[in-house]
């Protein structure tokens, strides 16, 4: 039987997202209720991470764990991944001993390369082009403020990182809308953001036109893990790229702030922005745990009917 990966979100249809926010919020209401529900009873998931995580780690430690598992975590300095030990042959062994595999590593080609000689499911918990869970969070938290996403308006401010790409693939599945404003030389790259084309998402030079009548407007850090070296011509280059107030006031009276966190007030978003009324960024944190909770269990499971 084909293993099924979740390495960026195209990788689930429409379809299949649609069965996940609303198991999501199954799950998430039974475990408010503090209802006991074990599916996942003796199965292990491994957790890579070869670079830093407070959210994911937690989120799927702690979702593994109650859904009657366990989580083994292991890092670049204290195994021999970060001493040459091929992924390929780290996949297979990795793979042999556990139920379920979670990676945060660098470039995406290394996740791909691990899943292709992995025997149980991979899951993205970010590489450098893509954070497919972040997404699957925002979605699920949008949905429980907004309603159905469909046809709505995005508006992404700041860096075409990982996160961004990823808002964009998911604007092709699921049918919204993505107005994206980078600072000149950090537009869009459709091919690596692994796009069908430009349908879903509009340029704009200037910040407030992208944000102008948006449901939600988002961003991220200014520099990603792994640009660090970049960060001081980022500062100048971003300086005009901060979600404030007044960007706000130019999106629709009952947009939505999100940020996947860690944040930087005063650089990509105001402390008033962030901290404020339109901010929905700890049910959004939150909500990692429970959409992947809803997916771990699509991925060894499939669809569950109780
Ligand atoms: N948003 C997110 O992925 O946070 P961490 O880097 O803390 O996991
Ligand atoms: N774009 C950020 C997200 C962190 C959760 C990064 O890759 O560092």
């Amino acid at each position: 039987m084909e293993v099924k990966h979740f390495l960026q979100f195209k990788d689930l249809s429409r379809k299949e997202l649609d069965y996940i926010f609303d198991r999501a919020r199954w799950i998430k209401a039974k475990f408010k209720d503090y209802q006991q529900y074990w599916p996942l009873s003796d199965r292990t998931l491994v957790m890579i991470f070869e670079k830093a995580s407070t959210r994911t780690r937690l989120s799927f430690e702690a979702g593994i764990q109650q859904l009657g598992g366990s989580a083994i975590y292991l890092n670049t300095q204290d195994s021999q991944l970060g001493r040459g030990e091929p992924v390929e042959d780290a996949a297979q062994v990795i793979s042999r001993m556990s139920d379920l595999v979670m990676i945060r590593t660098f470039e995406q080609d290394i996740i791909e390369r691990f899943a292709a000689h992995s025997r149980v499911p991979v899951i993205n918990g970010l590489t450098n082009e893509y954070h497919p869970c972040q997404i699957l969070a925002d979605i699920l938290t949008f949905i429980e403020h907004k309603g159905p996403i469909q046809g709505k308006t995005v508006a992404w401010i700041g860096d075409s990182n990982n996160v961004c790409n990823t808002w964009l693939q998911a604007a092709e599945v699921l049918d919204f809308n993505v107005h994206v404003s980078t600072p000149p030389g950090y537009e869009v790259e459709v091919e690596r953001a692994g796009l069908y084309g430009h349908a879903h998402f509009e340029e704009f030079a200037d910040p407030m036109q992208a944000a102008k009548g948006a449901d939600l407007v988002t961003t991220d850090v200014w520099t990603s893990m792994g640009f660090e070296a970049e960060n001081e011509v980022r500062l100048r280059d971003f300086a005009d790229w901060q979600v404030d107030a007044e960007m706000m006031q130019i999106a629709d009276k009952k947009a939505l702030f999100m940020h996947c966190l860690p944040a930087h007030r005063g650089e990509e978003v105001a402390a008033d922005v962030i901290d404020g009324p339109h901010s929905v960024v700890w049910d959004e944190a939150e909500n990692r745990l429970h959409v992947q909770k809803a997916l771990m269990e699509y991925l060894l499971l499939g669809k569950v009917t109780q």
